[in-house]
């Protein structure tokens, strides 16, 4: 037997002005699409962004439903969304941001691992590493790739 570890590399950026124009260009696209959220039962508000090969950005926000199961996270509807109306093109980055009552959180927004499965699978189409842009009203994240916020991906080939 033998004691092993995993090491995660991610870039911390004090606030949105120290990131590069295209990370920050994508953090202010998934804060435009907390407007689209729909979230009466958490009152959480989450808006998340997809940068396509392309240059396409696509949004998307949460949406709840009385039926609890049935509603879906920013992440996966901006993902869901980028792949239909636009498939077979790449992903590049994902950014996502969350907020409640108007304001953003103190803490960067985290994916949920429903999410990070799907960003797995989609990164894995797109034969380059996602980038993934955490943030929020504080510190914000840079992953370079899924398994770095998911590793040892479940891959069905
Ligand atoms: N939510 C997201 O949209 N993304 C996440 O990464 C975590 C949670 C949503 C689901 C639900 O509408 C609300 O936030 C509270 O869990």
């Amino acid at each position: 037997m033998e004691n092993k570890k995993l090491i995660i590399d991610y870039q911390e950026y004090a606030s949105r002005e120290e990131l590069p124009a295209a990370d920050r260009a994508l953090l202010d696209a998934a804060i435009a699409a907390i407007q689209g959220s729909y979230a009466p039962y958490s009152h959480f508000n989450v808006g998340a962004a997809v940068r396509l090969a392309d240059g396409t950005v696509v949004k998307g926000a949460n949406q709840e439903n009385a039926a609890y199961p049935s509603g879906l996270c920013a992440e996966r509807t901006a993902m869901f969304a980028a792949s239909a109306n636009h498939p077979g093109v790449p992903f590049e980055s994902l950014a996502v941001v969350c907020s409640r009552d108007g304001k953003l959180m103190p803490n960067p927004g985290s994916p949920c691992g429903a999410c990070r499965q799907v960003m797995a699978q989609y990164e894995r189409e797109s034969k380059r590493p996602l980038r993934i842009i955490l943030g929020s009203g504080g510190p914000i994240l840079v992953f370079e790739g899924v398994e770095s916020i998911m590793p040892l991906i479940f891959n069905d080939l």
